[in-house]
């Protein structure tokens, strides 16, 4: 009767080892997080084979130490308690040994150290310890505590199911090191990548400009026809370049022309040149913009302001690569790069009937736009310490912001954006007769804005308008209202402050 009852008991025994097995594999393979994986596995361990307290160590190969990574019965404190150094104690042997050990009663066994001091009461308690191998390699140790009563199951049965179970758990634990280790190089490679398109000479670690970075990379060795499009200042020339030099072109002309620049008459010859006697004053015959960027690119700024009556010559230009002089019928055929660039709404200068819509989409091919410096504030400390560096260099100077002034120009909103940066920075590096610039030596445009407390009951525009309105003031006292002069000081166009000027109706008679 007796054994008929111990045969159940042991069958019991076995379904639930069986059982314990398939649920630790099961829990091994939920995720790959390694403290809750294998704290599951050992709580399996204590529900389903009474095992009372259990721990995983896991072997760090730097520090050589052995750390419970999951434990089941054991409080916190014992947790972090429980170091052992690879041939300490118990766990320390079956690591350096590479075979399991049992300590019947650890009550009499000098070597069990208890470290993690949670077993006040020691006697009748035994001690499994199994390694956690793969392959050769011993990742860690398994072990648990038993109290055996005779009916369930004896040692073997224990240490069978132990070594099952930490060859489990070492299959997880290198599968969890592969996942971690390519985690790692995702992220690493996340972070390289953030700052990886750099152009030399534009400054740019924002998302914004890594953007544009990358556009330059990818539209650079080919001959498409690009458009670049931002706020005065933000860059578009630099960029122009920057894309004309890492182009196969590169050892050819670049050519620049601003279209905004000279009277319409004189825009055709410029252009495309002109015969001897082609008109008045024509006294030689001399090549225009376009044949002089032969086997280079021809970089068209301030693109929006070409005349209507320009626009037709251009579109063929940029169908058939070819041309007349002024005066002549011969027609000239050019291997150009076309790169435009406009601060003007093209959009809107085309449905006014100012652009024609075909030549839109013909310089529309790859459209890049720049940011504003106000959408990326990210890039102003390190835009401020690039322009500190080159005008300290070339002043033979050392000068620094201090924190308040570093904080009044991350919060300015840079209407002229880089260009205005700079100028700002250049004035500051050669006026300033101390080392350390503090918020008093700002200039009054930017200071203007941190003195000023805004008017509640006034709405925003009209807050930021008297701002600019005062500022605009401020740069004509400054040089003697010289509408140009007071432009560059602001780092806007001269088209720009004479619109700002009517706008805000400042006093046109002292205005020449
Ligand atoms: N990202 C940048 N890094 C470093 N310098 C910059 C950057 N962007 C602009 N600059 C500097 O700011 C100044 C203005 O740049 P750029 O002439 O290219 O602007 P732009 O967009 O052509 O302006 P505009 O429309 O007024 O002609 C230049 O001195 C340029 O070197
Ligand atoms: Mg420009």
């Amino acid at each position: 009767m007796k054994s008929a009852v111990h045969k159940t008991s042991l069958v019991v025994r076995k379904n639930r080892e069986l059982t314990a097995i398939l649920e630790v594999s099961k829990v091994l393979t939920t995720s790959f997080n390694l403290d809750k994986n294998l704290s599951s596995v050992m709580s399996t361990l204590g529900s389903l084979l009474e095992m009372q307290r259990g721990c995983v160590f896991l072997l760090d190969r730097l520090s050589g130490e052995l750390r419970i990574v999951a434990a089941h019965g054991l409080a916190k404190h014992n947790i972090e308690r429980g170091k052992y150094r690879i041939g300490e104690g118990i766990v320390g042997r079956v690591l350096e040994k590479k075979t399991p050990m049992v300590i019947p009663n650890i009550g009499k066994e000098p070597l069990f150290l208890n470290r993690t001091g949670s077993r006040p009461e020691k006697d009748g308690i035994s001690f499994l310890c199994v390694p956690i191998q793969f392959k050769n390699e011993v990742l860690g140790v398994l072990s648990v505590d038993r109290i055996y009563s005779k009916e369930l199951g004896g040692v073997d049965d224990d240490l069978r199911v132990l070594e099952i179970v930490s060859s489990l758990i070492a299959q997880f634990v290198k599968l969890w090191e592969s996942y971690e280790k390519v985690e790692k190089e995702k992220e690493n490679l996340k972070r390289e990548l953030k700052g990886k398109y750099s152009i030399e000479n534009i400054i740019g670690q924002s998302d914004r400009m890594q953007e544009v970075f990358e556009a330059v990379y990818r539209v650079a060795p080919s001959k498409a026809t690009v458009l670049l499009r931002g706020e005065s200042g933000t860059g578009k020339e630099l960029v122009a370049k920057a894309i004309h030099y890492m182009s196969p072109r590169s050892k050819g002309p670049f050519v620049k022309f601003n279209c905004a620049s000279i009277p319409e008459g004189l825009l055709e010859s410029e252009l495309f040149g002109h015969e001897k006697g082609a008109f008045t004053g024509a006294v030689s015959s001399r090549k225009g913009k376009f044949e002089l960027a032969h086997k280079g690119t021809i970089f068209l700024d301030e693109i929006g302001d070409l005349p209507t009556t320009l626009q037709p010559k251009i579109l063929r230009v940029l169908q058939e690569r070819e041309f007349e002089r002024v005066g002549s019928e011969k027609t000239i055929k050019v291997d150009v790069r076309i790169i435009t660039a406009t601060s003007r709404n093209l959009e809107h200068l085309v449905s006014q009937g100012k652009f024609r819509e075909d030549l839109y989409y013909r310089l529309n091919v790859i459209p890049l736009f720049l940011p504003p410096l106000r959408e990326r504030g990210e890039d102003i400390p390190i835009l401020i310490d690039h322009f500190l560096e080159k005008f300290n260099r070339e002043n033979n100077r050392s000068v620094v912001f201090d924190k308040n002034a570093l904080r009044i120009f991350l919060n300015y909103n840079w209407p002229g954006n880089v260009r205005e940066l700079e100028n700002t920075i250049e004035r500051l590096v050669i006026m300033s007769a101390s080392d350390k610039i503090t918020a008093a030596d700002l200039p009054v445009s930017l200071s203007i804005r941190r003195l000023k407390t805004p008017d509640k009951s006034a709405s925003l525009i009209t807050n930021v308008e008297e701002i600019e309105k005062a500022n605009i003031i401020d740069a004509l006292e400054k040089t003697g209202w010289v509408q140009a002069r007071a432009a560059r000081l602001l780092g806007i166009t001269p088209r720009q402050i004479g619109y700002k000027i009517k706008k805000y109706e400042i006093a046109e008679r002292a205005v020449q």
